[in-house]
């Protein structure tokens, strides 16, 4: 009898204790995003983070949100609110301006263009809210970190690739990414270095700014104005393709096409289908975006800079995932 009682109150004690904590858990979980945390976030309080992308039109971007999307549903303490600027520096700066008076506790941006939204992050970063720039940088160091590929080096790599491919000389058509924007520009000044000295010549060249229609434009216009194009150097991927289908329609063969991004549903199934002869991974850097976020989080300090890597897809390599360079 007396054991039975023992064992009443123990089972009662227990409930009690299961259905208190309960309780405390519940409490916990409704300010959170959801309810799969771990047991060290439960208590932890909800961060909300802006993400600014500058566009959702292209494959790599939304690649790029995926990727911070996927990164941040680890943490149950954090929220993402993502804002598409559709290719609109105006409603970019808005985007920012709204970010900071919601009060998010950080921002991430990926920039249109360098110059129109320094001043608008320069502001977040005054009001106190901390900054991470991806892929496309800003002018002076009023952001807290930034994270991308080294453009130059892509650019570079590009260059020499193409020195190699083509014997030292070639007319090359170059179909560059926006201008006003960083990437396009290092893209351009990296491939003048890694074709220095050679007899490659640029035929060619117009700011297509990231687009694949008006990469193609511009390849009809190569195509009608030179009877003998060696190869397309395009700063991305779409680009690459879209003039790939502009000498297609018009009937010309022997061109070589290279692009950047590497992503493996776009440039790198290209390369596999024999479209690009070359692609330059460009990572997006979402996830090194979230933990990061989760450092400035923590309190813990961050480099001003994080420099990300890249590999070559070509076709002797591409069933072996590329090959990384250095
Ligand atoms: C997408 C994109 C990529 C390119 C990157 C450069 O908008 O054009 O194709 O690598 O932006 O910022």
């Amino acid at each position: 009898m007396k054991i039975m009682k023992l064992n009443h109150i123990r089972v009662l004690t227990f409930a009690i204790l299961a259905f208190v904590s309960a309780l405390t858990n519940g409490c916990s979980d409704s300010t959170s995003k959801s309810g799969n945390e771990s047991k060290s976030d439960a208590s932890a309080r909800v961060y909300t983070i802006g993400m600014s992308q500058c566009n959702l039109g292209e494959p790599w971007r939304v690649q790029m949100n995926e990727d911070i999307k996927n990164a941040a549903a680890k943490h149950a303490n954090l929220k993402v609110i993502l804002k598409d600027a559709q290719n609109d520096t105006l409603k970019q700066r808005a985007h920012v301006e709204e970010f900071v008076s919601s009060k998010v506790d950080l921002l991430i941006i990926s920039p249109k263009e360098a110059q129109p939204l320094t001043e608008p992050v320069a502001k977040a970063m005054a009001a106190g809210v901390p900054v991470i720039v991806l892929d496309r940088a800003l002018l002076g160091d009023k952001f807290t970190c930034f994270i991308g590929a080294n453009n130059k080096k892509i650019g570079k790599a590009a260059g020499e690739w193409i020195v190699k491919t083509l014997g030292g000389k070639g007319n090359v058509v170059e179909l560059m990414g926006l201008q006003t924007s960083t990437p396009g520009q290092d893209r351009h000044s990296g491939f003048l270095e890694g074709i220095a000295g050679s007899e490659i010549k640029i035929i060619f060249s117009a700011d297509m700014k990231w687009l694949e229609p008006d990469a193609r434009k511009e390849m009809e216009s190569a195509l009608s104005r030179f009877d003998k194009i060696d190869l397309v150097y395009g700063h991305n991927d779409p680009g690459a393709h879209g003039a790939y289908l502009a000498a297609k329609a018009a009937g010309r063969t022997g061109i070589k096409f290279v692009g950047i991004d590497a992503l493996p549903q776009e440039g790198v199934a290209y390369v596999r289908q024999g479209i690009l002869d070359a692609t330059f991974q460009y990572p997006t850097g979402g996830t090194e975006a979230i933990e990061t976020a989760l450092k400035i989080f923590k309190g813990e300090a961050v480099p001003k800079e994080i420099v990300l890597g890249t590999r070559l897809f070509e076709k002797g390599n591409v069933t072996q995932g590329g090959q990384e360079l250095h």
